[in-house]
């Protein structure tokens, strides 16, 4: 029996009562148990363990190199930080190629991990994944536009969607991973009308990440945020700059995410 707190964990059915309240849905990534806690009384919505990590714990220069092992170590400690916000696990490179090894490394990332979410890379040819994956209960979200895991096939760090054809190609994604199962999509980099158009052909929560102000959530890696990694990527802001202290930058980046603030057009991409 669930007992009803002040603040209820976050669930998929508030992400939908937040979207059709066009509440903002703030997200942000964590790695570890001591920051999950942070972003968790910071009321952030969704704490995502990337594979982001290998580039900013593990100091690769991509994600390719982390593994499923990798991954549900971080998760598990997320999630012993983590009591409030939904926790969400990145599939890393190669562990989803077809339904039964998704079906079985999602499973280890709820099990041993702890994950209550878990996101993959890809396009409309992952539609047979995310089936699979929604059939046995699985909560998926499907992350279009810049996939990093296919950055030496992409050949580098750039926008995604521009043009009429591949516009009407990831709006036809997007589509057909909802109708697969997808509880919620995850755009990166992508022109801000896309991003606004493919929200409005969909049903389920559109978290944006260089994806302009018209999605349901934003979500940034946490070491762009504290202004960790140098040469932050256009989309982003260093809130630490402004703050000086790591509680009241977190605090900035869910007020400024709840109230419209973040993203503004100097961090949103035109078509
Ligand atoms: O791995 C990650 O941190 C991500 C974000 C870029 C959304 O997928």
């Amino acid at each position: 029996m669930s007992v009803q707190t002040e603040q209820p964990r976050t669930t998929i059915r508030r992400l939908q009562e937040m979207r059709k309240a066009r509440s903002p849905i703030v997200c942000l990534t964590a790695y570890d148990a001591g920051f999950a806690r942070l972003l968790d009384e910071a009321a952030v919505d969704v704490i995502l363990v990337g594979d982001s990590l290998g580039m900013v714990v593990q100091g690769h220069d991509t994600t390719v190199p982390v593994t499923l092992d990798h991954m549900i170590y971080h998760t598990s400690m997320a999630a012993r930080g983590c009591e409030r916000a939904l926790l969400m696990a990145d599939m890393p490179f190669m562990s989803y190629t077809g339904p039964a090894q998704a079906l079985a490394n999602a499973a280890r990332l709820m099990q041993e991990g702890g994950a209550q979410m878990v996101k993959l890379e890809g396009d409309g040819g992952q539609v047979e994944v995310v089936a699979a994956l929604a059939r046995h209960g699985i909560p998926v979200c499907a992350h279009l536009g810049l996939r990093p895991q296919s950055i030496h096939k992409l050949g580098g760090y750039r926008v995604q969607g521009r043009g009429v054809h591949a516009g009407e190609r990831m709006m036809r994604d997007a589509v057909a991973l909802q109708d697969a199962g997808a509880d919620m999509l995850l755009l990166e980099c992508v022109p801000a009308v896309l991003a606004a158009e493919v929200r409005g052909i969909v049903d389920i929560p559109v978290i944006g990440i260089g994806a302009g102000a018209d999605c349901d959530g934003q979500i940034l890696v946490l070491h762009d945020v504290l202004g960790m990694t140098g040469r932050p990527p256009r989309f982003a802001t260093d809130f630490l700059a402004e703050t000086g202290d790591i509680r009241a930058a977190l605090a900035a980046y869910v007020s400024a995410v709840r109230e419209r603030r973040f993203p503004g057009p100097e961090h949103s991409f035109q078509d």
